[in-house]
């Protein structure tokens, strides 16, 4: 007799999970690789099989068993290319790589549109759907955690300095030795966006006496916040060009600016320029005249080097001594610290999979109507989907506005909906039903309590109104300022301290007015800490918001 199985129900066929294919990166010098194996793990929670090609982690310092260890398939390249889902990769496919791809399969990585027609071409082609890490709309404040050029800009900012000391002769901090005194170095940074801010936090760690310059305004307290000095150019132009980016500035304005870079070249130990404006070639910001006066032995970085340099001088890719000036143009900064800027772009990309893969079920979803997503989506389904459509509103509300009455600030600060219908207004009907319920449980409420509970639930339930309108109706990027400023009015409670301490009265006379007297004055002491501490944060965060 045969053992038969004796359920009768048919088994649900399920799709196999997605696999996430990594292969390696085959660009000259390049060694970072899209994930790591601490990110391995994460990506099968999520419910995908992950295949890394052999070696793809070697020039990082991730072996083979690593990646093993963490839950991944090793295969050798081709097997990635033919059989992976979904592709993770750093630099924009070549045309044999994209040869290696079929129909219907998902790429993720730097790709540059903008720049690369042919590429975007070929890639709809050949019938696939790519997601450009370049092109995340940078200022949707739930992106951040997407936002792979800020990562790597954070890591270029901090090797270029790194490759400034190592091509400087001497110290970056002042000492006082037995030796004698070593004065600090001095660092110019020529731009103030992720890679400059990155490059002044780490030089003035080392020691150095920073100063910087950008064309935006609000760059000014950013610079300032790190322990740097902003110098400003003598001539009144905002340099903001939208979106945070610059914008080519007045010949009047440039004519200013070379002045004031001329003056600080000439006292400069280190210079590291970092000015670009997207979709144009780098700003000419270095002279050749001014590398002559800078003194023997002084550096130049230039962060620019790809998009034609900053200094006049630079030769990409390479470090070359011109007038007794090393003027390091590297262009592969962020893969000099390979392990550092794989980690992080594997992390950028697990939150990535995390927006594709809501459901954890290991099968990726590019969702078109999720503004996040569709600004990434440059290729959809063989046709080619860039650029995104504007976002709705500009997220950041003009600072007049976000630091104006309380009254005027939610109009003016609209946060914009983000799909998914957050921020749009309820159905009338569904508001209606709301109400009716609400209205009936006071009514309960105030037939049956005591008339004191009936008060304090009046102004509690007021009170949580003018909280859910004030905090919904602000942009998220303002949501820190906000907690801030509510943490600092929130220590109204000194009023009660203040009472407290008052000299007791007729009917405190009995009570232990030293000891309430102590606690009064601790209280207030805190409250006044929280109130003052409140409101300066407040105000330096808006600061960074101002145009
Ligand atoms: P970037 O790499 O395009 O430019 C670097 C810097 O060069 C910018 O600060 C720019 O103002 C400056 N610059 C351009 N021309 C110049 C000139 N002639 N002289 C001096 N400086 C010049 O910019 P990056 O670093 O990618 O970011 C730009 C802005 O975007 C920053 O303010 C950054 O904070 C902001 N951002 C905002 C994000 C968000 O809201 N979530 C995320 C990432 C960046």
């Amino acid at each position: 007799m045969s053992s038969t199985p004796l359920t009768t129900t048919a088994p649900v066929p399920q799709a196999p999970p997605q696999c996430i294919g990594v292969p390696r990166e085959i660009s000259p010098g390049e060694k970072r690789v899209a994930t790591v194996p601490a990110v391995v793990e994460k990506l099968v929670k999520l419910g995908f099989r992950v295949s890394v090609a052999a070696g793809a982690g070697e020039a990082a310092s991730f072996s083979d068993e690593a990646y093993r260890a963490a839950g991944a398939q090793v295969l050798p390249s081709a097997a990635i290319w033919a059989g992976a889902d979904i592709l993770f990769k750093l630099r924009p496919p070549t045309s044999e790589e994209i040869e290696w791809m079929h129909a219907g399969q998902i790429l993720v990585g730097f790709v540059w549109p903008a720049q690369n027609p042919e590429l975007m071409a070929q890639l709809a082609a050949k019938g696939l759907t790519v997601l450009a890490m370049d092109a995340l709309p940078r200022t949707l404040s739930r992106a951040q955690k997407m936002d792979a050029l800020t990562s790597m800009a954070g890591v270029s900012g901090y090797r270029a300095v790194v490759e400034a000391a190592h091509a400087f002769g001497r110290f970056f901090n002042g000492q006082i030795t037995a030796a004698g005194k070593v004065s600090p170095a001095q660092v110019f940074i020529a731009g103030a966006g992720v890679a400059g801010l990155s490059a002044i936090g780490t030089a003035v760690s080392l020691g150095a006496v920073v100063r910087a310059n950008d064309t935006r305004a609000e760059a000014a307290d950013q610079v300032v916040s790190l322990g740097g000095t902003f110098v400003p150019v003598d001539y009144a132009e905002e340099g903001g060009g939208g979106g945070g980016y610059a914008k080519v500035m007045s010949e009047g304005f440039q004519a200013a600016q070379r002045q004031m870079y001329a003056q600080e070249a000439a006292a400069a130990d280190i210079i590291i320029t970092t000015a670009l404006i997207p979709g144009k070639p780098a700003p000419r910001l270095i002279t050749a005249e001014m590398v002559q006066t800078m003194k023997p032995g002084s550096v130049i970085v230039d962060m620019a080097a790809e998009q034609g340099g900053n200094c006049e001088l630079t030769v990409p890719g390479e470090a070359v001594v011109r007038h007794g000036v090393t003027i390091v143009g590297y262009t592969d900064l962020a893969s000099r610290l390979a392990a550092q800027s794989s980690t992080l772009y594997a992390n950028n990309l697990l939150r990535l999979a995390e927006e594709l893969c809501k459901a954890k079920d290991g099968h990726a979803v590019v969702n078109m109507e999720d503004d996040a997503i569709r600004g990434l989506t440059v290729v959809y389904q063989g046709s080619i989907s860039w650029p995104a459509p504007a976002l709705a509103a500009a997220p950041v509300a003009k600072p007049a506005a976000a630091v104006g009455t309380a009254a005027a600030s939610p109009a003016a600060v609209k946060k914009r909906g983000h799909g998914h219908g957050a921020g749009s207004p309820m159905p009338a009907r569904t508001l209606a039903i709301i109400f009716a319920v609400l209205a009936l449980l006071f009514w309960l409420v105030g037939a049956h309590a005591p008339a004191a509970f009936l008060g304090h639930l009046t102004v509690f339930v007021l009170a949580c109104f003018i909280g859910y309108m004030v905090v919904w109706n602000v942009t998220p990027a303002l949501h820190t300022p906000l907690m801030s400023v509510t943490n600092a009015i929130s220590s109204i409670i000194a009023i009660g301290a203040l009472v407290q301490m008052a000299p007791p009265g007729a009917a405190g006379a009995d009570r232990p007015a030293l000891l309430i007297g102590a606690l009064a004055f601790v209280a207030l002491v805190l409250t006044a800490i929280n109130m003052f501490g409140g409101f300066a944060v407040t105000r330096r965060m808006l600061a960074m918001f101002r145009k």
